[in-house]
């Protein structure tokens, strides 16, 4: 087993401003501090650089252009795409996510099945309930096991002919368990349905590989990834969205246009109607710069280290429940009783440590847990032993103030 030594990163906090003062920003998973070679990026992209893409046949926008597709390539080799026009630049998960129930969902007839797993965000419920309700399909979904990760046997035998597909996350942004996506992919695949994976809060943590992992699409949202808000990734095996249809339509999104009928762009083109978010995509690309210098590997032992060490100081606290499997990617949930996360929230506050508290948009795992809520703790790059301290040390006073176990 690795020591904590081995696995912990050298300080990186110096690299985010937004870490700037005493506090331990531990609410990574739900939007990660910015590094400052991405907001530099930002600004030059805004600034002496700036230009329009795919359209201006002056200098700088055909820079700026060649620009935004090297982007492109390089999200490909980041999750091991096998061509730059297999990503699609949408607003994040979430759209990503709609796009593939509002476009390639349109090839679904009643009585299909779609399905998902119970911990899912509600970005991964939402948009299958809205097709559901559209097309009179079925949305089955797998339960978890008893510490709280997708329950892959169960889930493999709910997958029936009718399926069409499974949409699951890699990691669970409440638990931190992370999916075997490889054997679901087969197992899916071998009933004739497909694997859609949310792969948000993954793609901070894992190396990862779409061809290993055999999924047919995989979602993003930059912001968690150490880059701006507003760009997200959908990739799909080419085959799959060269048969979808457009989603939205306007500029950028078409081959020709006449008053009696349109003709489409091939993939990515086609879903990425109107004037992109430029700067999102060059902000994005130098945040995967910055992940890949220090190594996807390093940063998920990194957390992994983080999280058992939080797990071993929290375990002897007589009135606090952790929730989800020992080994998790970066993320634990947890909850004192007699005390609403809320109240953690603030008190831990007070002391200077951010957490999340509530039901991190993920309700119906909340109702199987048992609880209305849960407090949330995520590691990040840039967090260290002496961040857990002061969550630890700050549960304490929690415990002291409502005079619960300690
Ligand atoms: C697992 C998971 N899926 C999807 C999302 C939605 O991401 P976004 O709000 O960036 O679209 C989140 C964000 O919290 C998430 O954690």
């Amino acid at each position: 087993m690795m020591t904590l030594e081995a696995a912990t990163l050298a300080s990186r906090k110096a690299d985010f401003p937004g870490l700037a003062g005493n506090w331990a920003y531990l609410d990574t998973a739900a939007t990660a501090q910015k590094p400052q070679v991405v907001i530099d990026a930002i600004a030059r992209c805004y600034g002496a650089d700036y230009a329009t893409v795919h359209r201006g046949v002056y200098e700088r926008s055909a820079t700026m252009t060649l620009r935004f597709e090297e982007a492109r390539a390089k999200v490909a080799g980041f999750i091991g795409a096998a061509d730059p026009n297999e990503v699609v630049f949408v607003r994040g998960a979430t759209e990503a996510i709609n796009l593939v129930a509002q476009s390639w969902g349109q090839r679904l007839k009643s009585g299909d099945r779609i399905l998902i797993s119970a911990l899912e965000h509600h970005s991964n419920i939402v948009p299958w309930q809205l097709l559901r309700d559209r097309l009179g399909l079925h949305l089955d979904v797998a339960p978890l096991t008893d510490d709280g990760r997708i329950d892959e046997d169960a889930l493999i035998a709910m997958i029936r002919p009718e399926t069409r597909l499974v949409a699951i996350a890699h990691v669970s942004n409440v638990l931190g368990g992370v999916a075997d996506v490889r054997r679901i992919a087969d197992a899916a695949h071998a009933a004739g349905a497909l694997l859609m994976v949310d792969g948000c809060q993954a793609a901070p943590r894992l190396a990862l590989d779409v061809a290993a992992l055999g999924c047919d699409f995989y979602t993003f949202s930059g912001h968690k990834l150490y880059g701006p808000t507003g760009i997200g990734v959908l990739w799909a095996r080419a085959e799959i969205l060269e048969s979808m249809p457009p989603w939205q339509g306007g500029g950028a999104m078409i081959e020709t246009v006449s008053f009696e009928r349109s003709t489409w762009a091939p993939p990515p083109g086609r879903f990425e109607a109107g004037t992109p978010h430029i700067v999102g995509v060059i902000g994005l690309a130098a945040a995967i710069d910055y992940v890949e210098i220090i190594g996807l590997d390093a940063i998920h032992a990194h957390e992994s280290a983080l999280v058992a060490a939080a797990r071993q100081a929290l375990a002897p606290i007589n009135s606090l429940r952790l929730f989800g499997p020992a080994s998790s990617a970066g993320i634990i949930s947890f909850a004192i009783e007699g005390v609403h996360p809320h109240d953690i929230g603030t008190i831990l506050d007070e002391a200077g440590v951010a957490i999340r508290a509530g039901h991190h948009c993920a309700q119906p795992l909340m109702g199987l847990l048992g609880v209305p809520a849960t407090a949330r703790a995520s590691f990040g790059i840039y967090n260290d032993l002496g961040d857990v301290d002061r969550l630890v040390a700050g549960l304490h006073k929690v415990t002291r103030i409502f005079g619960v176990g300690q």
